[in-house]
């Protein structure tokens, strides 16, 4: 069983040819609405991988809130824990470039409202052995308190320390597993930017001080993990992007609901690998997270 703890959107989301400056005005091309949202996505991708995912996080009392569930509903993820609030579902405004890259701004709204109360609370009926899975689009205190309550009961906690925030390394520290992009990961290895050998001395070190699983992903590169003392890499496929957005979700919830299942190691980063480079390959966050026959049939 995998609970996810995170958050809720709706993606308002426009394509441009290319992404503006600051201060500039471009002309776009199309404007859709998807369900989104990190811990929403991660959710939908682990059900998707296989696993029976429970969802804890908020939503607003406001149409928003139908359209930015209705696929986690349809899939099946349990979603008991997830409260309505009085402020409005999280939005995220995305502009989408030719390349497949993206700008994001995330307004939190009802995201905002997930508190320690419920993070307590959906811990104490996890029990040991089970999966708890953190982002960092609700409050860090939230996190912090699921994160400790889950250590206390024995349950394996995995963080992907994204969006960057002022207590990511920190709390980054107190997962059994933490999956991070590059830029994020620098930020857990001090802050300076590293090439590919300093980010692998940067692994080992981190991985002696406190025994964690770290796990970096690198786009078009695949990705480069530590466990128990041993170094790994996986690959994902070769695809021309079309847009990226999700793509880190997909891999975060197909990683964990292998390895929950029972997948080596080695063998969930390369189907989580494979999973987000599909998830590359079609618009929207939630709408391009692959089923597993897919993601399976192109291992
Ligand atoms: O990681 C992609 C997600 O980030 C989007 O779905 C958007 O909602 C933002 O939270």
């Amino acid at each position: 069983m995998i609970t996810v703890l995170g958050s809720i959107n709706m993606d308002l989301v426009a394509t441009v040819s290319r992404l503006p400056k600051p201060g500039e005005t471009v002309t776009g091309h199309t404007f859709t609405t998807a369900a989104g949202g990190k811990g929403a996505n991660q959710a939908l991708a682990a059900q998707r991988a296989g696993a029976q995912v429970r969802m804890v996080g908020a939503v607003g009392d406001d149409p928003f809130a139908a359209q930015a569930t209705a696929m986690m509903h349809v899939a099946a993820v349990d979603m008991r824990g997830v409260k309505n609030s009085p402020s409005p579902t999280g939005t995220a405004v995305i502009l989408v470039g030719g390349d497949g890259e993206n700008m994001i701004a995330v307004v939190p709204g009802a995201n905002g409202t997930v508190s320690s109360e419920d993070a307590r609370a959906c811990v104490s009926t996890m029990k040991k052995g089970d999966y708890l899975l953190v982002q960092l689009e609700t409050p860090e205190e939230a996190v912090d308190t699921a994160l400790d309550a889950a250590r206390a009961r024995g349950v394996i906690t995995v963080i992907n320390i994204a969006p960057l925030t002022a207590r990511a390394a920190e709390l980054g520290r107190k997962a059994d597993i933490v999956i991070a992009n590059e830029t994020e990961f620098e930020l857990l290895a001090g802050g300076k930017s590293l090439n590919a050998d300093e980010r692998i001395a940067a692994l080992k070190r981190l991985h002696a001080e406190n025994g964690q699983t770290i796990i970096v992903t690198l786009g078009a590169e695949g990705v480069v993990a530590i466990r128990e003392g041993q170094l790994h890499r996986a690959q994902g496929l070769k695809i021309e992007p079309v847009d990226t957005v999700g793509a880190g979700d997909t891999f975060c919830g197909y990683f964990a609901a292998s390895l929950e299942g029972g997948l080596p190691f080695d063998k969930a980063l390369r189907r989580a690998a494979v999973a987000g480079s599909l998830a590359c390959t079609k618009a929207g966050a939630q709408p391009s997270i692959p089923l597993a026959a897919d993601v399976d049939a192109a291992i």
